[in-house]
């Protein structure tokens, strides 16, 4: 069985916390695939053109190097220059929606991700990796949540940070996200049709990882985790 555990699902519903926790208790890889996306729509924003524009974006890409490293914390790395930090901006999560609708990023981008999952094994993270990235993944978990459990969340996220944010401008933010992810025509974000759906409302990230971990050790019979 492939060693690879893929982790999609929409924004704000814990993947990241997640992928790391089983990542971390199992000792495998950690690849966070939307930093790629965000690296390539840092790459955009510097460049200073749209990220919808496909024209525009092509010749960005064409002179772009990602170089992601695949360990816990993640570091990520454009054109030589680590931008692990300025990758988390509000400006970059909007654009990196819009420039992950590109046929041409997206199969550069998966290119990246498979090259580095084949090397050890992974617990990958994101939209499409069950779908398309690894679709002979030894297990493949989609979690999901309401998106006003989502904004509950990260509007919880935004406040430890210091940060205050009317939850209503968190739930719409989300919803456009959503809308573009799910409907995009190239790899939407859709479950794998033998992918685990987990529905997380109501559960703690503690839980969540609880929860996978189960799903782990009964797939691939490793993994204890107290
Ligand atoms: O998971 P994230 O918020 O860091 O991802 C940023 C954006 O990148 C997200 O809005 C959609 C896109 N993305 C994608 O299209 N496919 C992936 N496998 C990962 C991210």
């Amino acid at each position: 069985m492939e060693k690879v555990i893929t982790i999609d699902g929409p924004a704000g519903v814990g993947k990241s916390t997640t992928a790391k926790g089983v990542a971390e208790a199992l000792q495998w890889q950690y690849i966070d695939t939307g930093a790629m996306y965000r690296a390539m729509a840092l790459a955009a924003t510097q460049a200073g053109i749209d990220p919808s524009n496909g024209e525009e974006v092509l010749p960005v890409l064409e002179r772009t190097d990602i170089e992601l490293y695949p360990t816990l914390p993640v570091r990520i790395k454009l054109n030589g220059s680590e931008v692990t930090k300025e990758i988390r901006s509000a400006e970059v999560s909007e654009a990196s929606s819009k420039i992950s609708v590109h046929g041409f990023v997206r199969r550069k981008l998966v290119e990246l991700q498979q090259e580095l999952g084949r090397k050890q094994p992974s617990v990958l993270e994101g939209r499409d990796t069950g779908t398309v990235v690894f679709p002979n993944a030894g297990l493949k978990i989609f979690l999901d949540a309401s998106v006003e459990e989502r904004a509950a969340r990260r509007l919880r996220d935004y406040r430890k940070a210091g940060k205050e944010i009317a939850l209503e401008k968190i739930v719409e933010e989300l919803r456009i996200r959503d809308q573009r992810d799910r409907t995009r025509k190239e790899s939407p974000l859709v479950p794998a049709d033998d992918a685990v759906i987990l529905m997380t409302d109501g559960m703690s990230l503690c839980e969540q990882i609880d929860k996978v971990m189960m799903i782990v050790r009964e797939r691939f019979g490793i993994g204890d985790h107290s």
